[in-house]
């Protein structure tokens, strides 16, 4: 087991410190079939957790985030944080704060981070996956793209990870449970660990 870095649990990010580590266990596993892809980085934390356990193989994971934020993160939303706004053009921009952090998590060899709009790299994709974790944008519309987009890409045995699943609508938005209930409901996945909000599925 890695030893994470001490300020990991203080970055700015939505994961608790069990899902953080759930993600790492399924990354060191899953990474010995292959690469791994995140849609939403953030300010890096997920991605960090993801890379710690690439790195016990020697492998990588690719990180797709436009930096711009979702719609909950921009001005007068409730997960707005105003530090990450950039000055100069008045927009959230969290690719300085990621880059900071997974230099400072000494991870940055284990990581390709692609900057850009989740679909605009899906529809030029060719390399099969052994994990994707879909944490992007919480629209019904984004996360049903980002499960159509990505879990073609899956290898049999890998896996999907979804975060923000919640069972009752009044704990949280409901398309990440839409997306895990359309994969399990497809025949093609089985549950394999749960923890929090975040859903690890297997792919059969
Ligand atoms: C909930 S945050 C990710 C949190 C991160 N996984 C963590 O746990 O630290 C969602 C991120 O998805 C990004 N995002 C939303 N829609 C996107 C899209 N269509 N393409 C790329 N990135 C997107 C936002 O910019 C935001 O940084």
């Amino acid at each position: 087991m890695a030893k994470f870095p001490e300020n990991l649990s203080a970055m700015k990010g939505f994961l608790s410190a069990d899902e953080g580590e759930t993600l790492y266990k399924t990354a060191e596993m899953a990474s010995k079939l292959g690469p791994i892809l995140e849609i939403g980085s953030y300010c890096g934390k997920s991605t960090i957790y993801l890379a710690l356990g690439c790195r016990e193989n020697n492998k990588i994971v690719f990180t797709i985030d436009h930096h711009k934020g979702s719609e909950e993160h921009q001005i007068g939303d409730s997960f707005h944080d105003t530090d990450l706004v950039n000055p100069q053009t008045g927009e959230i921009d969290s690719f300085a704060e990621f880059r900071k952090n997974i230099s400072s998590a000494g991870v940055e060899d284990n990581i390709v981070p692609i900057v850009a709009k989740s679909t605009v790299v899906a529809n030029v994709w060719q390399i099969p996956l052994a994990m994707v974790f879909i944490d992007g944008g919480h629209s019904l519309q984004a996360a049903l793209t980002d499960y159509r987009s990505w879990s073609k890409f899956l290898l049999r045995g890998g896996f999907l990870a979804i975060h923000d699943v919640f069972e009752a609508p009044e704990k949280g938005g409901q398309a990440p449970r839409a997306i895990h209930d359309l994969a399990i409901n497809s025949g093609l996945f089985l549950p394999h660990m749960e923890v929090d909000s975040l859903r690890v599925l297997q792919r059969l």
